[in-house]
């Protein structure tokens, strides 16, 4: 069966409007759906398979409030395999499904010292370092995606918005995109900060990409683990990355939930 015909029969009364993926630390957002449904990957045609997806590997259908929504709780990375276009039938079911926003999650490290592990980022922008694309190989004249505003400038409106009623921080600034698995080197560090770059992380883009491709619009949101190499003393880690991004979770899984369930929909 193919993976909407799935989600259709799961969740038949379902329609979500927005999808939301969940990076490293953000699973506790899981814990704010009410009357969800919960579909592991390996049961869904075309989603990245476990072990693939680096971090969980589940689809919830849900509501955040009264907003009917979509959780994507694991995305494949670039770094697994090579391949970058792992969510790129995932985002193509849910669009079908009828959602047409896209809010992403992430760890990122901060390359500035004034945004201090804990802190979270909106992302206003990207650099696609790596340079790679998930639209290699795709035909048609839409490949050629405008990514001006690509990160859409009304969802950030509205998540500050949200911040702000909540007495909230919350940051903006570029996000460049490091391939991985290794963490960068401080020479690295040093380019992408004189580069305009504010947070580094693995992964985010290539969905940003694919979401600009089927016109979804786009908000994405960076949980900062750590300063970027050479501006701490701290040894940069997995196991590190998850610790920090644990301690923070309940707050800024709160404010995402708080942030999808009060935007606005048709
Ligand atoms: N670099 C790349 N990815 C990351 C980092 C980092 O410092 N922290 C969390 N994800």
């Amino acid at each position: 069966m193919n993976a909407i015909d799935t989600l259709r029969q799961r969740a038949p009364h379902l329609r979500p409007r927005i999808a939301v993926v969940l990076g490293s630390g953000w699973e506790a957002l899981a814990d704010h759906l009410t009357d969800a449904v919960q579909i592991p990957y390996a049961e869904l045609a075309g989603f990245p398979q476990p072990g693939v997806a680096g971090h969980g590997g589940s689809l919830w259908l849900g509501h955040l409030g009264a907003q009917p929504v979509a959780v994507l709780g694991g995305r494949q990375h670039g770094y697994e395999s090579g391949a970058v276009d792992g969510m790129a039938e995932p985002l193509r079911v849910l669009k079908n499904l009828g959602c047409h926003t896209l809010v992403q999650t992430n760890a990122a490290g901060s390359l500035r010292p004034d945004m201090p592990p804990q802190s979270l980022m909106l992302l206003s922008d990207h650099l696609n370092l790596a340079q790679r694309s998930p639209l290699v190989g795709v035909g048609g004249l839409e490949r050629f995606v405008n990514m001006v505003d690509a990160y859409d400038p009304a969802l950030r409106a509205h998540a500050h918005r949200v911040a702000q009623s909540q007495g909230a921080t919350l940051f903006e600034g570029v996000y460049a995109w490091a391939f991985g698995p290794q963490f960068e080197t401080p020479a690295e560090i040093r380019m992408l900060r004189l580069l305009g770059a504010d947070a580094v992380g693995m992964s985010t883009v290539p969905e940003t990409i694919l979401a600009r491709h089927l016109g979804l619009r786009v908000l994405a949101l960076s949980f900062i683990t750590n300063l970027g190499a050479g501006m701490s003393a701290e040894h940069l880690s997995h196991a590190h990355t998850l610790q920090q991004a644990q301690l923070g979770s309940l707050a800024a899984s709160r404010l995402l939930a708080d942030i999808v369930s009060s935007l606005r929909t048709q």
